[in-house]
């Protein structure tokens, strides 16, 4: 078996379950996809049917097979609630980096919830997966990741702007090194 699969289990913080994704959390992902809050700067249409939390599960259990994306599912440890997910994704052609992507339900949000997970995930990215370095590109209207990354230790490298009819889209691209 291969040695990120062997390795992509449970990881465990203060507050945190991280466990794989399964197809358990068909409601999780519902709701999170659903829901216009947690969408909105993240470019993923909106989900009107549980059927279609199901097809992302299957799509993701399939790149995990491929070793080209891993979702972790955010538990609280003292509760066992599902509050959101987090993933590496986007991987390098030579698997030396990767993107960060991270959802908490809006009932979690402001709590730490998400720097915490981070953190955890970046251990096991570099120490285990064999990460040099790890993106992530939020909208600079996303205060609130942006901010999450940078309580993260992640970089600023730059800012990019794409014309949107009247509207300018600025993107960031942040970076964090083993
Ligand atoms: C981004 C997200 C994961 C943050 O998770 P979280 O666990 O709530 O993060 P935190 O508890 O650390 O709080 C967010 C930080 O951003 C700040 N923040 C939140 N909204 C803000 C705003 N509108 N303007 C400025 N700062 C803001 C908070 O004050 C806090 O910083 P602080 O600890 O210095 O006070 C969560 O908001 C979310 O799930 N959003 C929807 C999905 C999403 O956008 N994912 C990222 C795609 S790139």
């Amino acid at each position: 078996m291969d040695n990120r699969q062997v390795c992509g289990g449970e990881l465990i913080t203060p507050r945190l379950r991280l466990t794989p994704l399964s197809k358990d959390n068909r409601s999780l992902i519902f709701a999170l996809r659903s829901d216009p809050r947690v969408i909105m700067h993240t470019g993923i249409s909106q989900y009107m049917k549980v059927d279609e939390a199901d097809a992302y599960i299957q799509r993701i259990e399939q790149e995990k097979q491929d070793d080209t994306c891993f979702v972790w599912v955010i538990n609280l440890y003292s509760t066992m609630d599902q509050v959101g997910t987090i993933c590496f994704w986007n991987y390098s052609a030579d698997k030396k980096s990767a993107e960060i992507g991270y959802d908490l339900l809006p009932a979690y949000w402001g709590q730490g919830y998400a720097p915490e997970a981070i953190k955890a995930v970046l251990t096991f990215g570099f120490n285990r997966y064999g990460f040099d370095s790890v993106f992530a590109y939020p909208s600079e209207a996303n205060a609130a990741s942006c901010r999450v990354l940078e309580k993260a230790g992640f970089q600023l490298l730059e800012k990019s702007i794409t014309k949107n009819g009247e509207n300018d889209y600025i993107s960031r691209t942040y970076r964090i090194i083993k």
